[in-house]
């Protein structure tokens, strides 16, 4: 264990602890901006810089590793006033040609912009320098004019999703992130995961779908139907829409980490074609002769207990004219495990067939 003090505090911890996290254990919060828990280090936005005694320069508290007997001054006046410089050069090159006060989640830049006292609106660069969504994927926003070189979606890529569709170009103000050698991210083995847009802390990576959409009412925690994997996210309704998908680090599966279909793959919920009611052929409604007219095959509208009473007398005639292997089962990845345990018993104990197969096969 290594001792040091923070802000005059006596603190212990584990040797290779940064003086970060150092911090967070005793309740100190250090601004930060490239730093995220899930990515690997980087230290290229020095908002987390602290004092070290003995040390010249303020130091980046998210690479620093503790020493035994360090003494470390987090919020003092200099530092304070060198995090709200750091922020004023960022705003100096940072555009949201979208600017509204209060109309959409802030991005945790600009929560750090208001935290030190500057008007986004008024210190933000007067124009764009950038192409506002330059990319054409379909699912990820790209406005490079927000972007602080943070580099956490070279890493989130890189380390989370692992494609390594990003990395950073060029040197010093004109530095900036291409997507391959700087390609459309498509081009660049993109697999549209929204991780980079997850970890960016500025909105220069955006959800396309919900551009506009403004601010939720509520969150919803629930679990991904798609397979069996059981990743959770935050569905953010707005009206009793859904209006994105937001993954977090609370979900005990996945954290931060969702698969497009995940993350972009709920606008099926609220679609007209979605089946709410069950449907049934007319002509089975109408006592089970087969019509040629075309009426008869018109789908209805009907109750569940209609609806499953003409699948069991079908499916039970079915097995008693042409014996239980000339009827399937097909289960589906949406379905929990055990409603996928009861339809294999269905099958095999009630209808007597071995027919029964499942939709992630396909
Ligand atoms: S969407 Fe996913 S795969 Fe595509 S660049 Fe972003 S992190 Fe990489
Ligand atoms: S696009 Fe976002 S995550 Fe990537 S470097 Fe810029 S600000 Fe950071
Ligand atoms: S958070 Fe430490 S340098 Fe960016």
């Amino acid at each position: 264990m290594i001792n040091l003090k923070i802000n005059g505090q006596d603190v212990q911890v584990p040797e290779g602890t940064t003086v970060l996290k150092a911090a967070e254990q005793t309740g100190v919060t250090i601004p930060t901006l490239c730093e995220h828990a899930d990515l690997h280090p980087y230290g290229g936005c020095r908002m987390c810089v602290v004092d070290v005694k003995g040390w010249r320069t303020p130091m980046a508290s998210c690479t620093m590793p503790v020493n035994e007997g360090m003494e470390v001054e987090t919020h003092s006046p200099a530092i304070e006033k060198s995090r709200k410089t750091i922020l004023e050069l960022f705003m100096s090159n940072y555009h949201d040609s979208n600017y509204e006060n209060g109309q959409k989640e802030e991005t945790q830049f600009i929560r750090w912009v208001k935290h030190y006292g500057l008007d986004p609106q008024a210190s933000m660069a007067p124009i764009p320098r950038q192409q506002v969504n330059s990319d054409a994927n379909p699912f990820v926003w790209v406005d490079l004019n927000k972007c602080i070189q943070c580099t956490r979606c070279v890493r989130a890529c890189a380390e989370v999703q692992g494609r390594f569709v990003w990395s950073m170009a060029e040197r010093g103000f004109d530095t900036h992130p291409v997507a391959g050698a700087d390609t459309d991210m498509l081009d660049a083995r993109c697999e549209s995961c929204g991780a980079c847009v997850a970890y960016c802390p500025t909105g220069a990576l955006d959800n396309k779908m919900s551009m506009g959409a403004g601010k939720p009412d509520k969150l919803v925690r629930t679990t991904c139907t798609y397979c069996g994997v059981g990743c959770q996210f935050d569905f953010n309704v707005k009206d009793g829409k859904i209006i994105r998908v937001t993954s977090t680090e609370e979900a005990p599966v996945n954290g931060n980490h969702l698969c497009v279909k995940g993350r972009y793959g709920y606008d099926f919920v609220q679609h007209p074609d979605r089946l709410s009611k069950p449907k049934v052929r007319r002509y089975l409604l109408e006592g089970g002769e087969k019509s040629h007219h075309t009426s008869a095959w018109d789908w209805v509208e009907t109750e569940w207990d209609t609806a499953l009473d003409v699948a069991a007398k079908k499916l039970h005639s079915t097995r008693m004219e042409h014996g239980a292997d000339k009827i399937g089962v097909l289960t589906s990845a949406k379905c929990l495990n055990e409603e996928n345990y009861l339809m294999n018993k269905f099958a095999r104990q009630v209808i007597g067939t071995n027919n029964i197969d499942h939709c992630a096969r396909l």
